[in-house]
């Protein structure tokens, strides 16, 4: 069974406490979505393996460390997964990003995968998909199939705010998994919406309705 990270970081708190906030404008939301992710980033990339590598300083030489050569992919889930996408790259410039869209069939419900371009060598990557909000998992759960499909083997999950539904339906379908939360809230309402939540993100950091 996969493990689920609740990313607890004091500041990361602080920033998502304001992205619930209703009163919360487009211009900030988008602001503290882009900062909450590259937090996040950075307790993500933490078991990053090093290398020693050697720098000559004005002074002398360093034994120093570079990341080893991982290849790194971020996979956003349109559209609200975009959102999420500027702040980690703030901290892995050299990361390729993917994207999957995803939209749910009105009368199955299921989702359905309308637009699909990733990295070509994307088996040797370790992809990080992207989505704020972990609500049914139908989306997650789908986007996953498609990169293991493609053949994908090291995928983690990103979501700032879930739903234990989501979590329970992306552990179940994917083990391997391991997923990275800014929160885990209560429950999922009639209309999906997680609660408490923070609402619909696509149009709160896009501005639509
Ligand atoms: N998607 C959102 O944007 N918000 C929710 O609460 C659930 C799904």
């Amino acid at each position: 069974m996969s493990t689920v990270h609740v990313l607890e970081h004091p500041l990361i708190q602080h920033k998502i406490t304001y992205i619930r906030d209703v009163t919360t404008g487009t211009k900030e939301f988008r602001e503290l979505v882009d900062e909450v992710a590259a937090l996040m980033a950075f307790e993500i990339t933490r078991e990053l393996p090093l290398q020693e590598v050697t720098v000559k300083t004005p002074v002398s030489e360093a034994k120093a460390y570079t990341i080893a050569g991982k290849k790194l992919g971020l996979v956003p889930i349109l559209r609200a997964g975009l959102g999420m996408v500027d702040g980690i790259l703030k901290l892995i410039p050299a990361a390729k990003v993917g994207h999957v869209g995803l939209y749910r069939d009105p009368e199955t419900l299921q989702p359905v995968e309308y637009y699909v371009k990733l990295p070509s060598d994307v088996e040797e990557r370790e992809l990080i998909v992207i989505d704020p909000m972990l609500a049914t998992g139908g989306s997650a759960v789908a986007a996953i199939d498609s990169l293991k499909k493609r053949g994908a083997q090291n995928i983690k999950l990103m979501c700032l705010i879930a739903a234990p539904e989501g979590v329970q339906m992306v552990q179940e379908a994917h083990p391997d998994v391991d997923i990275y939360l800014g929160a885990q809230d209560e429950y999922l309402n009639e209309k999906g919406y997680i609660v408490p939540g923070l609402g619909d993100a696509g149009d709160r950091l896009f501005g639509t309705k």
